[in-house]
């Protein structure tokens, strides 16, 4: 059944999923499976030629993991989806499912690490290599395509620094360079940002983030048409094997639930922190795409409905002063990943984009005190407080 014509906070509860037909169970079932027995041997070999309707072995298709794919895909208003074993999985899968030997990427350079190293250090194994850009201006992206060019890759906001590309203007000039236009929305997530109404040909998503919501599943999902999500199914995904178990398949969609609710939160926490960091004597600069002094908040506005839970700054004194801050904390968590209901908080260079060399760091604007904060589902007043007393403790 088609869910369009619901909300999304409906779409978030129903999508893709109906009382289980055999015993009428109102939850989704774990179908903890790695084989599905065929009634007959004549029906076995229609089901495993795709001729029939059915389920063969996990890595191929499983009903848990089929659920979420359906709920993903109409949250982001998609064809269909595809659910993977983490955000790299999918990213891989999706980017593997395109390119060949020759083919040329553009690429933001604001961008999560695990890509970066893909993009720039494993995908040039096999002859596909990439340019990264400044695509927080499209002009960098429109200079960078050429006869080669296979997939325009954004990521808006970009992971840890929160710049923005314009989806519809990357998605214009990729049409017009013969290119697909890929963007990881794991920061937004369909609910704030729905890159397919802007002209993005595919959506990324490392689930382990919002979508699971609770710190507990890695996960990772595509978005695309039909005959994308059933090139990457049947090729990469199926060859490659990056297939998300049916547990954590299910622990995500149970977090998908509350996720417009979750994510309607962390909107408004992150502004109240942003807000604070913003006015604080210790703090050289902060990020926030809702706060009016982001370089790009007009954009934000324009292809946002909220603007996220992330905020990344720099507290006065650098690394040691950041390294103090983080030290000083006791509410917020030090430690890596993002979207959970507890504040996360950390430095990016030394963690999460640790991997990127120093001088790529500098030109995508990961500045070396840059502390990345997720901020969670907390009463908004003790996040700020643990804060505040944690900066002014430095
Ligand atoms: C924006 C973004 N994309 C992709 C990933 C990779 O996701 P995963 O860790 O689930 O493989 C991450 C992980 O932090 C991320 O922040």
């Amino acid at each position: 059944m088609s869910h369009s014509k619901y909300g999304l906070f409906t779409q978030a509860i129903h999508a893709g999923t109906a009382p289980d037909r055999e015993t009428g169970a109102v939850a989704v079932p774990i179908h903890m499976a790695n084989t599905f027995a065929f009634p007959t041997s004549q029906s076995g070999v229609a089901t495993f030629a795709g001729e029939a309707e059915g389920h063969v072995y996990t890595r191929w298709g499983n009903p848990t993991q089929e659920t979420l794919e359906r709920r993903v895909a109409a949250l982001d208003g998609g064809e269909a989806a595809l659910a993977t074993a983490s955000g790299m999985a999918a990213i891989s899968t999706a980017i593997m499912s395109v390119v060949e030997q020759g083919d040329h990427i553009v690429a933001t350079d604001a961008i999560y690490s695990g890509t970066f190293s893909l993009l720039n250090k494993e995908l040039p194994h096999y002859g596909v290599t990439t340019t990264f850009v400044d695509a927080s201006d499209p002009q960098n992206i429109a200079d960078a395509v050429h006869d080669d060019t296979r997939i325009v890759y954004l990521e808006s906001p970009g992971n840890p620094t929160l710049a923005l590309n314009d989806i519809a203007v990357g998605a214009e000039i990729a049409r017009g360079a013969g290119a697909l236009t890929f963007v990881d929305n794991t920061f937004a997530t369909p609910i704030n940002q729905r890159p397919l109404d802007l002209g993005a040909d595919v959506v990324l998503y490392s689930a382990t983030k919002y979508f699971c919501g609770h710190g507990d599943a890695i996960g990772g999902a595509i978005v695309g048409s039909e005959a994308f999500i059933e090139n990457a199914r049947t090729g990469i995904l199926r060859d490659v094997g990056g297939i998300i178990s049916p547990f954590n398949a299910w622990l995500i969609l149970r977090g998908m639930q509350t996720l417009p609710l979750r994510v309607e939160r962390h909107n408004a926490n992150a502004l109240q922190v942003g807000r604070l960091l913003e006015e604080h004597e210790a703090i050289e600069w902060v990020a926030y795409p809702g706060l009016e002094s982001h370089p790009q908040h007009e954009l934000a506005r324009r292809q946002m409905r909220g603007y996220g839970g992330m905020v990344c700054f720099e507290v006065k004194g650098g690394v040691e002063a950041g390294a103090r801050l983080m030290n000083n904390i006791e509410l917020c968590t030090l430690t890596v990943s993002l979207g959970d209901t507890k504040t996360l908080i950390c430095h990016s260079a030394s963690t999460t984009h640790r991997s990127v060399p120093a001088e790529a760091r500098r030109a995508a604007g990961i500045t070396d005190g840059l502390v990345r904060l997720s901020v969670g589902l907390e009463d908004p007043e003790d996040i700020v407080a643990d804060l505040d007393e944690a900066l002014t403790a430095i």
